[in-house]
C-alpha cells in the first residue's frame, strides 16, 4: 500500500457501542469497546483521509489528532451518522448498535419493589442504521459493515455474512467471530472481509490496526472503481 493512498477521502466511523436509557442511573448497553474503530480511524488519517469518528460511549481515549462527535444513544448516532454520510467517501458502521430500547424511559430512579417481586422491561426496537445507510438515495460512495456471529463453521460465517451484507444494502462487510473471548475489548482481531463477488482472498488475523488496513485496502479498492 502507498503511504497516502486515502489522500482527501473523507471517511466518516462510528466506533464503540449506543446505550438506551433505562432511567437517569442505568442503561442497556453491549461490550463494544471502540477499539476496532478507533484503529480505523487512525489507519485512515495515517494514509491521509480526513477522518470524522463518530463515538459512542468508547472504553479507550480518542487519540490526538483525530475529529470526534460524541453519542451515547441509537438514535444520536442515527442521526450523526445521517447527516454525514451522504457527502462521505467512505462510511465504515464499527459500532454495536443497540438492537432494542426501552419503550419509556423513568424520568426518576426506579425503585425495587418492595414485594421483591420481578419487574417487566417492555423493549422496542430500535432502526437499524446501516440498512437506512445502503438504501439512502444520497449514499457514502463506499459503505462498510460489521458482521459478528458465534458460529465456529466457516462456511456458515461467510454465508450469514454475505447474506448480511446485501439486505444491509453495503459494498463491503467484516466478519468475526466473537465465541471464546475473540472479537470484544481484545487487542486482536481476525476477519473475513466479503463484497459483493464474495470472500476477498483469506482471513485477515492480526492486530486492530492490521484489520483497519486490510479494511481500508478493501475499501480503497472498491473506490477507485467508482472514481
Ligand atoms: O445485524 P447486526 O447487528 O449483526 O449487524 C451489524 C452491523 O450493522 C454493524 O455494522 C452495525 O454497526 C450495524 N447496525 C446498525 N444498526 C443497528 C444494528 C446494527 O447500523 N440497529
Amino acid at each position: 500500500r502507498t503511504a497516502r493512498d486515502l489522500d482527501g477521502r473523507r471517511i466518516v466511523i462510528s466506533a464503540g457501542g449506543t446505550r438506551e436509557p433505562i432511567d437517569p442511573v442505568r442503561f442497556i448497553g453491549n461490550r463494544s469497546s471502540g477499539r476496532q474503530g478507533v484503529a480505523l480511524a487512525e489507519a485512515a488519517k495515517q494514509r491521509g483521509a480526513d477522518v470524522l469518528l463518530v463515538a459512542a460511549n468508547l472504553e479507550i481515549e480518542v487519540p490526538a489528532g483525530i475529529e470526534s462527535f460524541t453519542v451515547t444513544t441509537t438514535a444520536q448516532l442515527r442521526e450523526a451518522m445521517l447527516e454525514r454520510a451522504a457527502s462521505a467517501d467512505v462510511v465504515i458502521m464499527a459500532a454495536a448498535v443497540a438492537d432494542y430500547r426501552p419503550e419509556d424511559v423513568s424520568d426518576t430512579k426506579m425503585k425495587k419493589e418492595a414485594d421483591g417481586g420481578p419487574v417487566t422491561l417492555r423493549l422496542v426496537q430500535n432502526p437499524d442504521i446501516l440498512t437506512e445507510l445502503g438504501h439512502a438515495d444520497r449514499r457514502a460512495r463506499v459503505l462498510v459493515g460489521f458482521a459478528a456471529e458465534t458460529t465456529s463453521d466457516e462456511a456458515e460465517l461467510i454465508r450469514l455474512a454475505a447474506e448480511k451484507r446485501e439486505r444491509k444494502g453495503c459494498d463491503l462487510i467484516a466478519v468475526n467471530r466473537v465465541d471464546g473471548g475473540r472479537g470484544f475489548g481484545a487487542a486482536d482481531n481476525e476477519v473475513r472481509l466479503i463484497d459483493a463477488n464474495g470472500p476477498l482472498g483469506a482471513a485477515v488475523a492480526g492486530s486492530k490496526s492490521d484489520v483497519a488496513h486490510a479494511i481500508l485496502d478493501a475499501a480503497r479498492d472498491l473506490l477507485r472503481g467508482r472514481d
